[in-house]
C-alpha cells in the first residue's frame, strides 16, 4: 500500500512506467494470458504522472474508511437498489456478473445477494481487501480481482452483465473502457453504468461544494478531503469525464462504442429515498444528481 508521504514524492518526482498489475492475472479458469498494457505517463506541468498509480494510491488510502453503503447497511436503500435492478433486467435466470471498480463491493455484494455469481475487480488493493472482508462477513462467495478496467484480466465473451458504480468519472480512457467491457460481455450481454455530476463546473455548483468541504472539514467527516485534492488536482484534466460527465454523455459515449438498446434512468427512486434520510443543510447542499446508464452487446 502507498501511504500519503510515498504518493507525494510521487507527484513531486514522476515516475517510472512501471506496469504493476502484471502479478495480477486473475482466474487461470476465466483469464487468457494477456499482456497488460504498460500505462500511459501523462506530463503535467513538465512532471511525468503514472495516473494509475496516483488514483490506486489514493484509494488505498481512502480504503480505510470507505463504506458508500456497504457497511453502513441501510437494508431499506439496498432494497430500492435491488429493485432497480430487477426491473432492468429481462430475465430472472441466474447472470455471470463482473463489477468494475468495485470498491468495497457495493454492487457485487448486492447482485451476489439477489443469488447471481459475481466478480468484482479493481485497481486499488485495499478496497479489495475490504470488499474480501465484506464478503466474508456476510457469508457470500465473490471472486476478486485486481486489474484495470480499461483492460480486463478476462477472456472475451465470457459474463451476462458487467456493472460499474462511480467509476466513469475517474477513468483515463473511458472510450477503451467501455470498448473492454464490451469485449467480455457474451452476445446480448448487458451493462449497467452508474455515475453522477459530482463536480460540475458551474458556479453554483462549486460555492455549494465548498460550503460542503468547509462543513467537512469542520466536522472532520471526511479526512481524506485534502489528500483527494492533493491526487486528482494534478491529474484530473488527463480524465475526460471528470467534470464533462452528464447522463446524455454517457449514454453516448456506450452507443458511440458499440452498445445497442441503450437507455438512462435517472435513479429517481434512490434519490428520493436519499434525501428522505438528508438534514435540511444536506439537502440544500448535495445536490449530485445519479443515473444509471444501461445497454446491451449486440447479437450477430
Ligand atoms: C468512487 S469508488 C466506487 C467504488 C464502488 N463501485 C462503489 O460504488 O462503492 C471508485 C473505485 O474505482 C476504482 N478504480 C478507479 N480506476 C480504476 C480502474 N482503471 N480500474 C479498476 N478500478 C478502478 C477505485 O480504486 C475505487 O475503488
Amino acid at each position: 500500500m502507498i501511504f500519503g508521504h510515498e504518493l507525494s514524492t510521487q507527484l513531486k518526482n514522476g515516475c517510472k512506467n512501471e506496469n504493476f498489475l502484471k502479478s495480477n492475472q486473475g482466474n487461470p479458469k476465466t483469464c487468457k494470458k494477456r499482456v497488460f498494457k504498460a500505462f500511459h505517463c501523462e506530463f503535467i506541468g513538465g512532471i511525468s504522472i503514472d495516473c494509475k498509480k496516483v488514483i490506486a494510491s489514493y484509494w488505498n488510502i481512502r480504503s480505510s474508511t470507505y463504506t458508500n453503503g456497504v457497511n453502513g447497511f441501510d437494508e431499506e436503500e439496498r432494497a430500492v437498489w435491488k429493485q432497480i435492478f430487477e426491473n432492468s433486467l429481462s430475465s430472472s435466470k441466474r447472470l455471470n456478473v463482473l463489477d468494475v471498480g468495485t470498491g468495497a463491493g457495493f454492487l457485487a455484494l448486492l447482485f451476489a445477494e439477489m443469488g447471481h455469481k459475481v466478480t468484482g475487480v479493481d485497481l486499488s488493493l485495499g478496497m479489495l481487501e475490504k470488499a474480501k472482508h465484506n464478503a466474508q462477513n456476510m457469508g457470500l462467495e465473490i471472486d476478486f480481482f485486481h486489474g484495470d478496467a480499461e483492460n480486463l484480466p478476462f477472456e472475451d465473451s465470457y459474463f451476462d452483465l458487467v456493472t460499474n458504480k462511480f467509476l466513469l468519472w475517474t477513468l483515463q480512457q473511458p472510450d477503451c473502457a467501455v470498448r473492454e467491457w464490451k469485449r467480455v460481455l457474451k452476445p446480448g450481454g448487458m451493462v449497467f453504468a452508474i455515475d453522477g455530476d459530482w463536480f460540475d463546473p458551474r458556479p453554483s455548483r462549486r460555492i455549494k461544494r465548498t460550503v460542503y468541504e468547509w462543513a467537512d472539514r469542520f466536522t472532520k467527516k471526511n479526512p481524506h478531503n485534502s489528500v483527494f485534492k492533493d491526487c486528482y488536482g494534478p491529474i484530473r484534466s488527463s480524465l475526460p469525464l471528470y467534470e464533462e460527465i452528464s447522463p446524455k454523455k454517457a449514454s453516448f459515449l456506450f452507443s458511440e462504442n458499440g452498445f445497442v438498446n441503450t437507455s438512462i434512468n435517472l435513479l429517481l427512486e434512490v434519490q428520493n429515498f436519499k434525501k428522505s434520510r438528508q438534514s435540511f443543510p444536506q439537502r440544500i447542499l448535495g445536490s449530485n444528481s445519479i443515473f444509471l446508464i444501461s445497454g446491451q452487446k449486440k447479437i450477430e
